[in-house]
């Protein structure tokens, strides 16, 4: 167990507060999957208090810091170096379904740059947590990517597109190429918390494009810290400008770029 900076704790109870909503909303959901209209809008509802809630914690204990908000768009804060962004429902088809996988996610982004990261998994209260230089935890301890080498042995984990989204072709002769050669690919549902999973090793790599940048921030500092790489799928940052991501342990991040490189020629 380590002692938490302060922003982490400012990051963590704010993840807290906003889950006890979640939780509460989470328990309404199944319910209502049988009722015609189906539970879109109660969701909708709950991802927004979440926000609210995640925002007045955070300005109370940052109040000149801005924010990039799924929901409420950009809001400019007085000090310009620091903003929040930040995912209030990571996994938001899983919660409409009544399945327990999804996350909330705050980044702190530093001058253009994801400085921390917290990741919080509420139904099964797991906190992810880094910042950078100082490590990546679970629940207070110290987690790092997995040390597997041989691709064949290797777990991946993904985002496959759907309805309105563009890629579809793209991906399924990247998923091919990498089902082919891999010991197997999933398909959770919250980018977040596959990334969390990278940093924690229990998926030796993840990738998917069209993401957002409230998607991946928060992710981005833990797989780092936990002594992974990310990059986009040229290898290079431009991550939070293209939403694509390539995250992965070391010894498979190269691989991974390459087989996706060439399936996708
Ligand atoms: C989605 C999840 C999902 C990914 C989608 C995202 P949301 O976020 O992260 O895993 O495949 O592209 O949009 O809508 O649940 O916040
Ligand atoms: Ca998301
Ligand atoms: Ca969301």
């Amino acid at each position: 167990m380590i002692q938490r900076s302060a922003l982490l704790n400012v990051m963590t109870a704010a993840a807290q507060k906003a889950a006890r909503g979640l939780i509460r909303d989470f328990g309404e959901i199944e319910k209502l999957q049988v009722s015609k209209k189906g539970p879109a809008d109660f969701v909708s509802t709950a991802d927004k208090k979440a926000e609210r809630t995640l925002v007045a914690e955070l300005s109370k204990a940052r109040p000149r810091f801005g924010f990039l908000l799924e929901e409420g768009g950009e809001i400019e804060g007085a000090d310009t170096s620091n903003r929040w962004i930040i995912d209030p429902l990571d996994g938001t088809t899983n919660f409409l379904h009544g399945i327990p996988h999804f996350a909330i996610s705050i980044a702190l982004e530093r001058d253009g740059d994801p400085a921390a990261g917290v990741v919080y998994e509420p139904v099964s209260d797991q906190m992810f947590v880094a910042e950078k230089g100082l490590g990546a935890y679970l629940n207070g301890n110290r987690i790092r990517v997995s040390a597997r080498e041989n691709l064949n042995e290797s777990l991946f984990t993904t985002g496959i597109p759907f309805r309105g989204k563009e890629g579809h072709e793209h991906f399924l002769k990247h998923l091919k190429a990498v089902m082919e050669v891999s010991s197997g690919v999933r398909r959770f549902g919250s980018a977040a918390l596959d990334l969390a999973y990278v940093a924690a090793g229990r998926f030796e790599g993840f990738w998917e494009t069209g993401l957002h940048p409230w998607d991946m921030a928060a992710g981005m500092v833990l797989v780092r810290e936990a002594g992974g790489f990310v990059t986009d799928m040229k290898g290079g940052d431009k991550i939070l400008e293209t939403g694509e991501i390539v995250a992965a342990n070391n010894q498979m991040h190269g691989t991974l770029l390459k087989i996706l490189a060439d399936a996708g020629r």
